[in-house]
């Protein structure tokens, strides 16, 4: 087992951990992320989110993939990986972050492995949020972002069980899985996310 996994509050209480979201699209990773890094003090670092800026400011890497992610399909390893690698290297990825929507396939999540093992680093732990699909499919839909359009929801729910999910199981064999129900009020997924993490404020 991974040293740090059993119990996340070595980690300074927050400061220093290394934690993957992980789950389908539309449970609530982003809004959780944003929760935990305000009230964490590091970065929730989202690929989807760096994905649409560099779509919405035109730059190269913004016209590879915006046809890709309008289908609800997978931006390529290759290219992810120069774009983890990049973020994490940056200075405020130095005192731990909270990783959103990557990785999403086996190999990015051995991309991520050798990243954080070139620093003799290690995640802290890997936490699925959990929603029925019916709720994701809803929530999407009352969101209404540009790949939120129904068609496009369900390819990214049929993407997500065929490359995604296989990463549950690579990351409860290595004893990091921590499991939360995401079909509940924000602040009580925040706060079973505090709880599982082994943060004290956890539970209000
Ligand atoms: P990405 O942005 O990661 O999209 P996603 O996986 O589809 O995730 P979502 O943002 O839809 O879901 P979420 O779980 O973050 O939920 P959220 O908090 O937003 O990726 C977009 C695209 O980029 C991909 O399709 C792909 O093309 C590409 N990409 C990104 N990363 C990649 C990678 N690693 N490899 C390859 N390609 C990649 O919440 C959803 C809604 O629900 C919101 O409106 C929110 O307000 C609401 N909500 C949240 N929590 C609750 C709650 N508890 N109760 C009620 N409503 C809630």
């Amino acid at each position: 087992m991974a040293a740090g996994a059993e119990n996340p509050q070595n980690a300074e209480n927050g400061r220093r951990l290394k934690v993957v979201l992980l789950g389908p699209p539309g449970a609530g990773k982003g809004t959780q992320a944003q929760l935990l890094s305000a009230r964490l003090g590091i970065p929730a670092i989202s690929t989807g989110d760096m994905l649409r800026e560099a779509v919405a400011a035109g730059s190269e890497l913004g016209r590879r993939v915006e046809g890709i992610m309008a289908a609800g399909k997978l931006v390529d390893d290759a290219l992810m990986a120069e774009v983890v690698r990049d973020r994490l290297a940056k200075p405020d990825a130095g005192s731990g972050y909270l990783l959103d929507g990557y990785p999403r396939t086996l190999p990015q999540a051995k991309t991520l492995e050798g990243i954080l093992e070139e620093s003799g680093q290690q995640l802290d732990a890997v936490v699925m949020v959990d929603v029925p699909v019916d709720e994701l499919v809803r929530r999407s839909l009352l969101r209404g972002r540009a790949d939120d359009t129904e068609e496009v929801i369900r390819e990214r729910q049929r993407v997500y069980r065929e490359k995604t999910e296989p990463l549950i199981g690579y990351y409860r064999e290595r004893g990091l899985l921590r499991e939360i129900d995401g079909h509940r009020p924000v602040d009580e997924v925040t706060a079973h996310m505090f709880a599982t993490l082994g943060l004290g404020e956890g539970v209000d």
